[in-house]
């Protein structure tokens, strides 16, 4: 299953410490924790003794212990002491099932299976990076739990046909509904599309009237999109400098997802909760209808909805994810 070979987001990094936590990924279920060097580990949430979870255990001298009969594992996963049989050293059959695990955009990214070929990068948008571009200011919203299929939470992102009624007086108005034709073309690893204007009464915190905005959207993996637009004129524009949001979905079944967005705003004066509250906002305003939609998963088939032309990026979308062999969240 190609998604198994990809990144994918499964906490903030800064909420994953030394407490394990537990966390769930494609159908399976994660142990969160970090050893004494501050690495951070994800590993199956499943003591290969008798099964108890990880994820209630707790970290001792930079080892992670089982809660149900002590057993120590090492970072690396091997255990290291059977407190019942102190005299008996464990050998490398004796060990824990482990995940690759990093820590980029402030995140913390999980690859459950090794990629097979091309390995890809966590995300293709290194803007995000909290030392890069020093004029964009990097926060994170989120986590949002969704009862909906990552790509329905991907599709709804992308989707600029919605403003006027989910989010009317924020990104919208039903006096100015219509979208204009823009373009869609394929990317290595997903779609994009560009020229996409929006009317927006209060497109971000900052503007203080209405204004036409321009997009561009990006799906960069399976259950990853990043906008990106012109700040605002008259409040904190600077030429050539476009702010973006991504939209970080982590697929935790089938029919569930966990949900951050990363932001790069030119924006150093808001505090994080103003800016956190806004994009709490609008997610709150998405979630209903995200959870209303059936099917639950994202049916592949053509004919399976019916479109229009202003759903060009949602309809590439889901070429995109048939082409790709995606299987996770989808009804092939
Ligand atoms: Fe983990 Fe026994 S189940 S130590
Ligand atoms: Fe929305």
């Amino acid at each position: 299953m190609l998604e198994r070979t990809l990144w994918h987001p499964v906490a903030l990094a800064h909420a994953v410490g030394s407490q394990p936590m537990a966390a769930n990924l494609l159908g399976e279920e994660l142990a969160l924790w970090r050893d004494a060097q501050g690495a951070a580990h994800a590993w199956d949430d499943r003591c290969p003794h008798r099964g108890a979870r990880f994820s209630l255990g707790r970290v001792a001298g930079g080892e992670l212990e089982c809660p149900y009969h002590g057993w120590r594992f090492a970072p690396g996963g091997q255990c290291t002491a059977i407190p019942a049989m102190p005299d008996f050293k464990p050998g490398p059959r004796h060990c824990a099932r482990t995940f690759e695990a990093r820590e980029a955009y402030g995140m913390l990214w999980v690859r459950l299976a090794p990629p097979e070929g091309e390995a890809r990068p966590i995300h293709d948008f290194p803007l995000f990076a909290a030392e890069a571009e020093p004029r964009l200011r990097k926060t994170t919203s989120g986590p949002y739990f969704v009862q909906a299929s990552a790509p329905r939470i991907i599709e709804n992102f992308l989707d600029m046909a919605h403003f006027g009624y989910v989010h009317e007086g924020w990104l919208g108005s039903r006096d100015h509904t219509a979208i204009p034709p823009y373009e869609v073309a394929p990317t290595p690893h997903g779609v994009r599309a560009t020229g996409c204007l929006a009317w927006q009464p209060r497109s971000s915190i900052h503007a203080a009237s209405g204004a036409e905005v321009e997009y561009t959207y990006e799906v960069t993996a399976p259950y990853m999109a990043v906008l990106t637009k012109q700040p605002e004129a008259g409040s904190t524009a600077i030429e050539g400098l476009w702010e973006s949001i991504a939209m970080f979905v982590c697929p935790v079944t089938e029919e569930t997802s966990v949900a951050w967005t990363r932001m790069a705003m030119n924006d150093f004066a808001s505090p994080d909760a103003r800016l956190i509250d806004f994009q709490d906002t609008i997610f709150g305003q998405d979630r209903p209808v995200l959870e209303s939609q059936r099917p639950k998963r994202l049916p592949l088939d053509p004919a399976a909805d019916l479109h229009s032309a202003a759903d060009r990026i949602s309809t590439a979308y889901r070429r995109h994810l048939r082409d790709a062999g995606i299987g996770f969240g989808v009804l092939r």
